[in-house]
């Protein structure tokens, strides 16, 4: 988790006195004036996927609200750093809670260190720019505004200062939620998941600190689609959980800057969809789009346990370029409404041949590991992406279908023989500690570096008893073909 900052207020107390700005100043004046007898409470706000508490006034307020422009280096990737540019710390940025008719006081404080000025447009404001024209910020200065939510609703916000593109590509977006005055029907979870690409020099999972990169852009073509700013917000540790029985609401939103979100929970069905976050109500729906700068709100109740997987169904995205994350649900089983697997047999129809994953078309070249460690943990990348499907996270296999790699002597009699099997894949019957196989485990397109990293991650883990293989004997054993 990168570091989170978040600041209450500014002692800085710089104006600009442009005739717009005064202008500007005076109206909000105005209109503070008008709603004089308000309560004023302070905004809580919370970073993803935290949702603030729902609103219990049954009446307006003066919300004031204080968000922090910070320029920081944060993980995108495992091994791959980013500079991002955030709203309070964090991408996205943090999550706002306010009830339609609030009258809004916003101050916007950019942060000391910042390189860039920033501003905000918030989509659920009704005025030139959606605030971003009163925003404007300069390193080291803090600006203020103010506006009444006329409209209920989920709303993105971002950063509009040229170039546009650049400054929400790096991280600058959020999630304004304004509640009708009814307010929302209440739920037993609420999560805030934000779906953006990243631009970078390099391709996925290339380490190191990575500039943005403009060219790829503005073709529209990233390296990373992930949730809530990086490949791993909603992964492992970082799952968000549920209870059989509860109700969940997701709010979604897509900063973009540019892909159109297939937002889809795997093993779910939404049973009501907030269309575009607005007061449309859908139900029964497999895949919600959610648009570039927009947003929608999704409901469902959780009925067995497991792991439901949150993807952007432009599924190279999810599995190839990060839009991948994990509800994980705990409880009792219902067997009526989800059996799990009742039989497994073996079928073998004709013509049950060595296919290639991938199609034969190699993976983008390794990085280079540096030494044995690099080779295990870029091994492990590679395991998990191509191998861990079949062989488990365990090494132990599937009895029946896919043999151990965990102590299999069928491995470790010959290690080297395994770098053939990776190249040309394997079908026909196999022993392997004493149990036969009959599969066909396809050839994976793989790299003589990623062929060497993976085989010693193998070699080396689950107690097998160590070794390592060489790009060389993997481009020895290529050529000898
Ligand atoms: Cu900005």
């Amino acid at each position: 988790m990168r570091s989170i900052q978040i600041r209450s207020g500014s002692s800085l107390k710089l104006m600009r006195f442009s005739a717009l700005g005064l202008l500007l100043a005076v109206s909000s004046v105005t209109s503070v004036w008008a709603k004089d007898e308000l309560p004023v409470e302070n905004a809580v706000l919370t970073h993803a996927p935290q949702v603030p508490p729902p609103i219990s006034r049954d009446h307006p307020a003066k919300v004031i609200v204080n968000v922090d422009t910070i320029e920081l280096v944060g993980q995108l990737s495992d091994g791959v750093d980013y500079v991002f540019w955030t709203f309070n710390g964090a991408v996205p940025g943090t999550m706002i809670r306010v009830r339609e008719g609030d009258l809004i006081e916003f101050h916007l404080n950019n942060h000391p260190d910042s390189k860039m000025p920033h501003n905000i447009d918030l989509h659920a404001v009704t005025g030139p720019g959606g605030g971003a024209t009163s925003s404007f910020t300069a390193p080291g200065h803090t600006t203020q505004f103010s506006f009444t939510a006329l409209n209920p609703g989920l709303f993105v916000y971002h950063c509009a200062t040229a170039p546009v593109g650049m400054h929400i590509a790096n991280g600058m977006y959020g999630l304004i939620l304004v509640e009708p005055k009814e307010g929302l029907p209440k739920v037993d979870r609420e999560f805030y998941i934000m779906q953006s690409e990243f631009y970078t020099k390099g391709d996925f999972g290339e380490g190191g600190l990575r500039p943005f990169d403009m060219a790829e852009a503005i073709s529209e073509n990233p390296d990373y689609v992930v949730f809530n700013g990086s490949t791993n917000s909603l992964l492992g540790k970082n799952a968000i959980h549920a209870k059989t029985g509860e109700t969940v609401r997701m709010y979604v939103g897509n900063g973009g800057p540019n892909l159109v979100s297939s937002f889809h929970v795997i093993g779910e069905i939404f049973d009501t969809v907030w269309v575009e976050g607005g007061t449309l109500a859908n139900h029964n729906v497999q895949t919600t789009l959610v648009p570039a700068g927009g947003a929608a709100i999704v409901e469902f109740k959780v009925e067995v346990p497991g792991d439901l997987h949150l993807v952007d169904h432009s599924i190279f995205r999810a599995f190839n370029k990060g839009a991948l994350g994990t509800l994980t649900v705990s409880g009792d089983e219902d067997l009526m409404v989800y059996s799990g697997q009742q039989s497994d047999g073996i079928y073998l129809p004709e013509g049950g041949a060595t296919q290639s994953v991938n199609g034969g078309v190699p993976e983008p070249a390794a990085p280079v590991a540096k030494n044995k460690e690099e080779k295990m943990l870029f091994g492990q990348r590679i395991y998990e992406r191509n191998c861990m499907a079949c062989h488990q996270e365990n090494g132990k296999g599937l009895p029946g279908a896919f043999p151990p790699l965990a102590g299999s002597d069928y491995l470790l009699s010959d290690p080297k023989h395994a770098i053939d099997v990776l190249l040309d894949g394997l079908s026909g019957e196999i022993t392997v500690n004493g149990v036969g196989y009959n599969g066909v485990m396809p050839a994976v397109s793989l790299d003589d570096q990623s062929v060497a990293n993976v085989l010693t991650f193998v070699l080396n883990t689950w107690n097998n008893n160590g070794g390592e293989i060489t790009p060389e004997e993997v481009a020895e054993h290529r050529a000898a073909k």
